[in-house]
């Protein structure tokens, strides 16, 4: 499958997300099971990829997840500055805001994220963080946390991974590499991301839009919706707290690194999630509206159940009135995998199931 990176809205790019789905496949599926000025529900927004494509193509988007992380990607693409010139003032107005603030004391930082920063790019990052943290700054947090870490120059840390946060010390020695270890300036970084973010930017008009924090199991869904279009976290491949730890200290300095771990981590949890879904499903979805899971396999898995078919036999009991209609399978190129050597998802099983 072709990489859709040169052609989509760049507000798809603000930062990564492990067991993000590609645009193009998010933009299909809207396109295909749902119609313009329909309700589509995303209850794993992740990324917020899905209701950023439902909002693109004129759907109302409704997107909820239970990490604070998806929820500043979900509410920066949902609820971004009208255009380019807009952005950037927010943002100088934030650095204004940002070097107003004392410098803070470094030694009230945990040494584990101390140790991906200049002491002098992490003072200005921390002031940064405390005002993008604000209500409504979301934007702004997205595409500091987008800048946050990676080897490249227009990046905030010493060298280390862009998805995950592992430092890249060993690869690039301080003694090898000092230019790789010195300050760097967040101002000018974070213009040029905003400037990234709007090289190909759509208004995504003026729809409902919305996005809540919450865990699936104590999520309230809208009274009727047309589709439901989702990827739900993959059982056990992937932990989403451990890989986004950086991050979410940023976001929240109290929040633990292991958000979602009950709930990837275990089968049962999978089950529940999915059954709590099922319910709100068979309440909630529009009748010959369509349901599509995005499922996420892993060929070589042990477990004698597959996701997609806990996906599918969790539901039968849950939402009697779904059939499954077509099953659609894709294999995941090594380039898309988040990890390559890790043994974690290789194909994904489209499930579209559609209300009686
Ligand atoms: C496969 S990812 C979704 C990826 C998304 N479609 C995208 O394009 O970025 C699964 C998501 O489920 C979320 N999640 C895990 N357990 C959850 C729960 N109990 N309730 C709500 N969201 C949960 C994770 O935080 C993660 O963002």
């Amino acid at each position: 499958m072709e990489s859709c990176a040169n052609d989509e809205c760049t507000l798809h790019q603000l930062s990564p997300y492990i067991g993000k789905i590609k645009s193009s496949i998010a933009g299909d599926l809207v396109r295909k099971y749902s119609k313009p000025g329909d309700l589509v529900v995303d209850p794993f927004a992740g990324a917020g990829t899905i209701p950023l494509e439902s909002a693109l193509q004129g759907r109302r988007a409704f997107g909820a997840d239970i990490s604070p992380y998806s929820r500043i990607l979900s509410m920066a693409k949902l609820f971004p500055p009208n255009s380019l010139p807009d952005a950037l003032r927010k943002t100088e107005v934030a650095l204004l805001g940002a070097a107003a603030l004392p410098a803070p004391d470094l030694r009230s930082t945990p040494l584990w994220v101390r140790q991906f920063f200049h002491p002098d790019t992490l003072r200005e990052a921390l002031n940064f963080a405390t005002i993008a943290r604000r209500p409504g700054n979301e934007f702004l947090m997205a595409n500091f946390l987008g800048i946050l870490h990676h080897q490249r120059p227009g990046f905030l840390s010493y060298p280390s991974s862009h998805l995950v946060p592992y430092l890249r010390d060993k690869k690039y020695p301080r003694e090898d590499f000092p230019e790789m270890y010195e300050y760097r300036e967040l101002k000018s970084r974070l213009l040029a991301k905003v400037q990234r973010s709007y090289k190909r930017f759509e208004s995504a008009g003026r729809k409902l839009r919305r996005f809540n924090l919450s865990p699936v199991q104590q999520l309230e869904l809208p009274k009727r919706f047309d589709a439901l279009i989702t990827s739900p976290p993959y059982m056990n491949a992937l932990d989403y707290g451990r890989d986004n730890r950086l991050r979410l200290w940023f976001i929240d300095p109290t929040l633990a690194e292991d958000v979602d771990n009950d709930v990837t981590q275990r089968r049962k949890a999978f089950v529940d999630a999915i059954s709590s879904l099922g319910h709100k499903v068979e309440t909630g979805l529009r009748k010959e509206g369509y349901c599509v899971f995005v499922v996420g396999e892993e060929t070589a898995r042990r477990s004698e159940s597959h996701p997609s078919e806990v996906v599918v036999t969790t539901l039968k009991t849950a939402a009697p009135s779904l059939k499954l209609k077509k099953v659609l399978t894709d294999n995941i190129p090594d380039i898309r995998r988040t990890r390559r050597e890790c043994k974690g998802v290789k194909t994904e099983h489209f499930l579209v199931f559609k209300r009686n």
